[in-house]
């Protein structure tokens, strides 16, 4: 099967004629019919490059103890992806991705906010349980005009791994490079010889520039805008140095605007200790690892006891419809172990954390993820054709909220009644799994994130606990986003 079938020769190039008929003659009424459109491209191979591998922390500016402040900028800067590779991107203080935020569970964070954007902006803390005021989406808060600063602050409750972004055209803004880590450390963590942080994203890059390709929404609104320069803490090809023989922490972030990320380790298990929203009770050895945009990862891998050897993290074929699974594997970034001695890898604890299941629920919802041709060729003007995605057949923001009481437990069905997966997340509280395609999960996991697959439905159970407010749950393809599949939840005391 050609990866480009119908003629597309690449998503950057334009639209060949004949979708541009199929378009302009109003015979597509169905987007499946044109699944043949959207198709990713290949991903540019770059050579391993040495250097940096980690970002660095926000310096914290207050001495109290519990509380962590840190300053952020929105701004427009030039960054390095790739050696002699120089693009023009939005990042946070300058770096890519943005300083990483470091704080204990119970921590107050304090983020004095500086957009000098030309664009306004806002941040959302995705996966940390804060209250809606602090959630920066524009529902909550008006969006920050350029200029203008905000400040944000809220005590962390869960250990894990969170990652901040804009909520607004997010699409955009976090394809331009707007987003960062956060850590929360609790009181009992695996012993490790490191402890990193990998963000992962794909930018979509005009080889003939090597700047961002344009946004096309006509190519991109579909299966999302898929890049062709894999990047792991914003460079292209990197190398880690671990030591040898070491247990080696990494704590992966899909920030990317649509790639599904299937980590594997190629020969080589690695174990899976927690997901979104903390520790999982037991580690689990994996040979791969399906990572949605906007979920997160914590695995432990021990290094290759001889010294000098490269390891490659890739990221293997995945099909999440209408073309995507005809790419072949690609090389995210190499774990090589140093020269260094190797010493003994510390063991993985059996247990790591209790995860009470939560109760039968006393409300259940089902909300059916939807996707269809709106409008005709008249109306589609260089803002984009008509892809439209909904959510019980409400097109946001044009929808009716849905309303939940504070301390009730909900269990929601996410009916994906599209010919491609969704991952689907939800802001404001953390839930559990209970059916993927009617089979029960392996393992009880905190999550804000979970993948739909094509055509099935995704079970979940979340308590409405500690924040009432107004919260939203969307599709995290951005584009898929922006295109209307997002909703709102009022959670009222
Ligand atoms: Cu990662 Cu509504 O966001
Ligand atoms: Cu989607």
């Amino acid at each position: 099967m050609s990866k480009y079938p119908i003629g597309l020769r690449s998503p950057y190039l334009g639209v060949t004629a004949s979708v541009v008929l199929a378009v302009a003659t109003g015979c597509m009424s169905h987007m499946d019919d044109m699944g043949d459109m959207g198709g990713p491209p290949d991903v540019i191979d770059v050579p391993p490059a040495e250097g940096q591998f980690e970002t660095e922390v926000a310096p914290d500016l207050d001495p109290t103890d519990d509380v962590v402040e840190v300053e952020l900028e929105a701004k427009a800067s030039e960054v390095e992806l790739a050696p002699g590779h120089r693009v023009r991107m939005w990042t946070y203080n300058g770096s890519l991705p943005g300083p990483r935020i470091e704080a204990n569970v119970g921590d107050t964070v304090r983020v004095r906010f500086r957009n000098s954007l030309p664009e306004e902006t806002t941040i959302h803390w995705h996966g940390l349980r804060v209250p809606s005021a602090m959630d920066g989406v524009p529902r909550v808060q008006s969006p920050i005009a350029p200029g203008e600063e905000f400040t944000y602050e809220f005590v962390v409750p869960d250990a894990g791994t969170f990652w901040y972004h804009p909520h607004v055209r997010s699409d955009e803004q976090v394809e331009r490079g707007l987003y960062g880590s956060i850590v929360v450390r609790g009181t009992s963590e695996p012993e490790t010889t490191s402890d990193r942080v990998v963000v992962l994203d794909d930018i979509l890059i005009d080889p003939s520039t090597w700047q961002l390709a344009a946004f096309d929404q006509m190519m991109q609104g579909m299966v999302g805008r898929q890049g062709n320069v894999l990047l792991a803490n914003g460079r292209a090809h990197p190398i880690v140095d671990v030591r040898p023989g070491g247990l080696h922490r990494f704590r992966f972030v899909n920030a990317a605007n649509a790639r599904y990320f299937r980590l594997a380790l190629p020969g080589k298990s690695f174990t899976l200790v927690g997901t979104d929203g903390g520790m999982l009770e037991a580690p689990r050895e994996l040979h791969e690892l399906v990572l949605v945009p906007g979920q997160r990862a914590d695995v432990l891998v021990a290094a290759d006891e001889t010294a000098d050897t490269a390891l490659e993290w890739q990221t293997l074929p995945y099909d999440r419809g209408h073309g995507t699974g005809a790419l072949p594997e690609a090389t995210v970034f190499q774990m090589r172990s140093t020269e260094e001695d190797a010493i003994t890898t510390p063991v993985v604890p059996s247990e790591l954390a209790t995860i009470e299941p939560l109760p039968a629920p006393t409300v259940r919802r089902k909300l059916e993820l939807e996707e269809s041709m709106g409008g005709h060729a008249g109306h589609m003007g260089s803002s984009g054709m008509g892809f439209v995605f909904s959510i019980n057949g409400f097109v946001y923001p044009d929808i009716e909220g849905l309303s939940g009481a504070l301390g009730s437990v909900e269990e929601w069905s996410i009916v994906n009644t599209t010919t491609m997966d969704h991952p689907f997340h939800l802001h404001g509280f953390r839930f559990q799994v209970t059916a993927d395609d009617g089979a029960a999960p392996d393992f009880l996991a905190w999550r804000d994130t979970v993948n739909v697959r094509a055509e099935t439905t995704t079970r979940f159970r979340v308590k409405l606990e500690d924040h009432a407010g107004t919260w939203m749950f969307h599709c995290h393809i951005l584009e898929h986003a922006e295109r209307g599949m997002m909703g709102e939840l009022e959670v009222q005391e």
